[in-house]
């Protein structure tokens, strides 16, 4: 009897190519659609293994319901979604794929900083809906990026790898982690500040920290408040971090410039969400890893996990718990 395992989403090729080799696979197949809760709940009664991602929840009853599991394994970084302690408790340890989205979830945040700077998205819309009458003086003017200053909150991979690309647009980097990175320092220049001194100082807000129940609302009116009347403010990290609707506020009041979105604190975000109303914000449907080769080796990875897992062997990715 080969294992069951679940995988709660159309994923590529060559990653369930392998998982069918070692088990049984249960795929619900929808590019676009998230399995709904009462069918995950349904088929991982008998399941041996759980391949998920970022939009499903995966709670204490998805957990508890399943007494044959020995591995769950997400193609993602981030695992809020996740009940770790639940999973803990049964000793099902939980697999994750950080280091390799890190490149192409900093070029998005790089992108979505320079698309909402200079207010690609708008332009295009502007020539698409035939709005262009002329070249104008003041058309569609932004926020410079070269030689401005970027203040990146949370100092992971990611945030280094933001970092980096910064440093071409000889940008002066500001950086808040709970703990101090002396040889990100040392490496590339980059300078500590305590949370309110980053958001006093910095042009650009970089928000790049974990989802958790202690970063929930982290940036909110307060913080809103602290940062530049020119401020652009990037979010590639969780919606939960921020406070929407004091974001909101301080968009519509002018506090801050702009902001670039690809997360929301609930997700697919409401097309009548508040935010979605303002022209000085730029949206996207989390994204940040979403390149082909990216997706497709984090699928593997994510596979090679449930596979370890299966032969009760330390996952090449395992969430501390
Ligand atoms: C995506 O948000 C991830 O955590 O990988
Ligand atoms: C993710 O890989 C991070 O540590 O930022």
């Amino acid at each position: 009897n080969k294992p069951k395992i679940v995988v709660t989403r159309k994923i590529p090729g060559p990653a369930l190519e392998l998982l069918k080799e070692h088990g049984e696979t249960y795929v619900w197949d929808s590019e676009e659609e998230a399995i709904p809760y009462d069918i995950l709940a349904h088929e991982m009664k008998d399941a041996a293994a759980l391949f998920t991602n970022v939009s499903d929840r995966i709670d204490r009853a998805i957990i508890e319901g399943a007494p044959n599991l020995k591995v769950i394994s997400t193609m993602a970084v981030g695992f809020d979604n996740i009940d770790i302690q639940a999973a803990g408790e049964r000793g099902i340890p939980v697999g994750h794929t950080p280091g390799i989205l890190t490149e192409a979830t900093a070029d998005l945040t790089f992108a979505l900083l320079m698309a909402t700077a200079r207010r690609i998205v708008e332009g295009s819309e502007y020539v698409r809906s035939g709005q262009w009458q002329s070249w104008g003086p003041m058309l569609l003017t932004g926020q410079d990026i070269y030689g401005a200053t970027l203040g990146i909150i949370g100092m992971g991979r990611i945030g280094e790898g933001v970092a980096r690309r910064a440093l071409g647009f000889e940008m002066k980097v500001l950086y808040h982690n709970r703990n101090r990175k002396p040889e990100a320092e040392e490496k590339w220049g980059v300078e500590y500040r305590g949370l309110d001194d980053l958001l006093r100082e910095s042009d650009f807000v970089v928000l790049l920290a974990p989802g958790s129940a202690q970063n929930k609302h982290m940036l909110g009116e307060r913080e809103f408040k602290l940062m530049k009347s020119n401020a652009v403010f990037i979010n590639t990290s969780r919606g939960t971090n921020v406070d929407e609707e004091a974001l909101y506020r301080a968009l519509k009041n002018k506090e801050i410039w702009a902001a670039g979105l690809d997360v929301f604190a609930r997700e697919p975000v409401d097309p009548a969400h508040p935010l979605l109303s303002l022209p000085n914000v730029t949206v996207l449907p989390h994204i940040g890893s979403a390149s082909i080769a990216t997706r497709e080796n984090m699928a593997m990875t994510a596979a090679q996990n449930i596979i370890a897992g299966l032969k009760g062997k330390p996952l090449h990715f395992e969430v501390k718990q």
